[in-house]
């Protein structure tokens, strides 16, 4: 384990070895604490974990039955039952298969006519309640849809995805970046930090300049994971690809 600032970095030899040591600190999480309320994200990141808490789930050996459940971030503009949304990921790989009862998933109304008394009502519903926040990162550092540049005194609220995001998130969309929206409703930095516990995951090389830049220590806004140095329970679970940045010779 390497500490940085109040940051504390488990790297692990494999995205696999890391899928289990996250899946490990929530069921040992929830197990403690089963009212447990938690904000979880989508995203490849954790897909490997999600499947290990599955399987647990399927075996009784996990269970969100007592616990809650928030969505980290979600698009605006896609139609309300669509496959795409974050809504419907978390339904399918998590609420269902892990027991959380469908009224004990709460996710921002994307589909209001007003998205900002939207946003404001879920800000309302979580800030400062949250027991634990699982987080990816973005290649340029983003966390939920926190862009560059964003207030670390930021609340829930609409956000515009930057050209690198939405490049990055056209995998889901068939490779077609026109079809990845352009908005979304997100969890701000302020309302991530008020969570107890965070623990963030990253894999892969795209995102060791990321992590270097958390691993540097510097905060600032151009780095939106740079928050988290503030925050004092931050557990970073990361692969030996995302903490090693290769060197080009231009
Ligand atoms: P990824 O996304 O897990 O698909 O890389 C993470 C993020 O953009 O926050």
């Amino acid at each position: 384990m390497q500490t940085n600032n109040s940051l504390q970095f488990d790297v692990y030899e494999s995205d696999t070895e890391v899928a289990e040591a996250v899946s490990n600190e929530i069921i040992g999480f929830v197990n403690q604490n089963p009212n447990s309320k938690i904000s979880f994200p989508t995203g490849s990141t954790l897909s490997k974990t999600y499947e290990i808490l599955r399987s647990k789930a399927q075996h009784g050996k996990f269970s969100l039955e007592n616990a809650e459940v928030f969505l980290l971030d979600e698009y605006v503009g896609l139609p309300k039952e669509s496959k795409d949304s974050y809504l419907s990921y978390i339904i399918e790989n998590i609420q269902k298969p892990c027991g959380l009862p469908i009224g004990s998933l709460h996710y921002p109304d994307v589909h209001s006519a007003d998205l900002n008394q939207a946003s404001n009502d879920y800000e309302e519903l979580i800030a400062g309640g949250l027991d634990l926040q699982i987080l990816g990162i973005g290649s340029n550092a983003h966390i939920g849809f926190n862009e560059p540049g964003t207030p670390f005194d930021s609340k829930t609220r609409i956000s515009e995805l930057t050209r690198e995001t939405r490049e990055a998130n056209s995998k889901y969309f068939g490779g077609n970046v026109d079809l990845v929206p352009h908005r979304c409703l997100t969890q701000g930095l302020s309302t991530i930090l008020s969570a107890k516990k965070i623990i963030l995951v990253a894999t892969g090389k795209s995102k060791a300049k990321a992590i270097a830049g958390l691993k540097e220590g510097k905060i600032d806004e151009s780095l939106p994971a740079s928050a988290l140095i503030t925050h004092g329970n931050t557990q970073l679970i990361i692969d030996e690809a995302s903490n090693t940045v290769k060197q080009t010779n231009n």
